[in-house]
């Protein structure tokens, strides 16, 4: 498999550590160019601090650029009760030896991107608000010849989990999800219609905690506190939102996808941050409908190449800490 080349928009949170160790687990296939935070289920202080530890511990050396601290025009939202006062539940990680970049993330993206030679495209996969890619879009323009794609967790073609209609990241700041829409850059959306299908049962959670893998503990405990604290224990399992976008990098069979032309309601009635999917072919022109929705997912082949990568992730960490001893 060709590697390719990310960059990962965050904002960690829960299940963005935990994709944040897929990624890790995968760097043979995926090459993590830089990690930029945005403020999203925290604060971007907290959300940046994560990031931070999260990366030294899981043995990424990859620069940080702290993002925007707030949506585009609209107070933040934080979502404590999913992902708990720090943004990573119970969870306490060592304090990183590395600082976030001087540059802000917007800034740090735009200088990333343009220093490319000519030609060369990388993926953007962002798992928080859109707040960053949409500045970044609006301000530099210029960059969009080097983005490939932006995968994105976000949204939903039916059902919301903030509002019977809305999903967290694109509810946060609907503006900005607007401006990537329009941006022209191909996208990819993974929303609440596939993500709600990628969980991790009670079990299997137990299991990860019980294991004695440095990785796989750290995300049990992570996936735990969201089970445990949300609306998801009645459910006895919980959706692992963010590891979606990359695991359709690596294995697009395991997901179905249909093409839609995007949209989203900017207002501030019942419906707002509401991804509006236009799937009528037969209005439009085959160049119009020019973003691809995940549609469906094999939820057992999720779970079990999750945990198969927490596992080697953890493995490889030990074996790295004996050698050095
Ligand atoms: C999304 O919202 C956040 O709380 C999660 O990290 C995920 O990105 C799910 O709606
Ligand atoms: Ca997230």
């Amino acid at each position: 498999m060709e590697k390719r080349e990310i960059i990962l928009d965050c904002d960690p949170g829960t299940d963005d550590a935990i994709a944040l160790a897929y990624a890790a687990a995968h760097k043979d296939e995926l090459e993590l160019l830089a990690i930029t935070t945005v403020c999203g289920n925290q604060s971007v202080e907290k959300v940046t601090r994560n990031a931070l530890n999260l990366a030294e511990f899981y043995g990424l050396d990859v620069p940080v650029a702290k993002g925007m601290d707030t949506p585009f025009t609209r107070e933040p939202v934080y979502a404590p009760e999913v992902h708990g006062e720090t943004g990573l539940g119970q969870s306490v990680l060592p304090a990183a030896s590395r600082q976030a970049e001087q540059e802000h993330a917007v800034l740090f993206l735009n200088r990333l991107l343009t220093g490319l030679p000519e030609g060369k495209k990388v993926t953007i996969v962002a798992t928080g608000p859109l707040t960053n890619i949409a500045m970044l879009l609006k301000l530099f323009p210029q960059v969009k010849k080097h983005i490939r794609e932006i995968v994105f967790m976000g949204g939903a073609a039916m059902g919301g989990n903030v509002t019977p209609s809305a999903e967290f990241n694109i509810y946060t700041d609907p503006e900005a999800a607007r401006v990537v829409f329009r941006s022209g850059v191909p996208l990819v959306m993974c929303g609440l219609d596939v993500t709600l299908k990628c969980t991790l049962k009670r079990q299997q959670i137990i299991k990860l905690c019980q294991s004695g893998n440095p990785v796989a503990n750290l995300c049990g405990d992570l996936a735990g506190y969201s089970l445990e604290n949300s609306s998801s224990k009645y459910r006895g399992e919980v959706s692992i939102h963010d590891v979606v976008p990359l695991m359709y990098l690596l294995h697009p069979d395991i997901f179905k996808v249909q093409c839609t032309i995007l949209d989203v309601d900017c207002s501030d009635g019942p419906s707002r941050g509401t991804t509006l999917c236009d799937f009528r072919w037969w209005e439009h022109e085959e160049e119009e409908m020019d973003a691809w929705i995940l549609m469906d997912a094999d939820g057992a082949r999720f779970q079990e190449e999750l945990i198969t990568g927490l596992y080697e992730l953890g493995e490889r960490i030990k074996n790295k800490k004996e050698e050095g001893m």
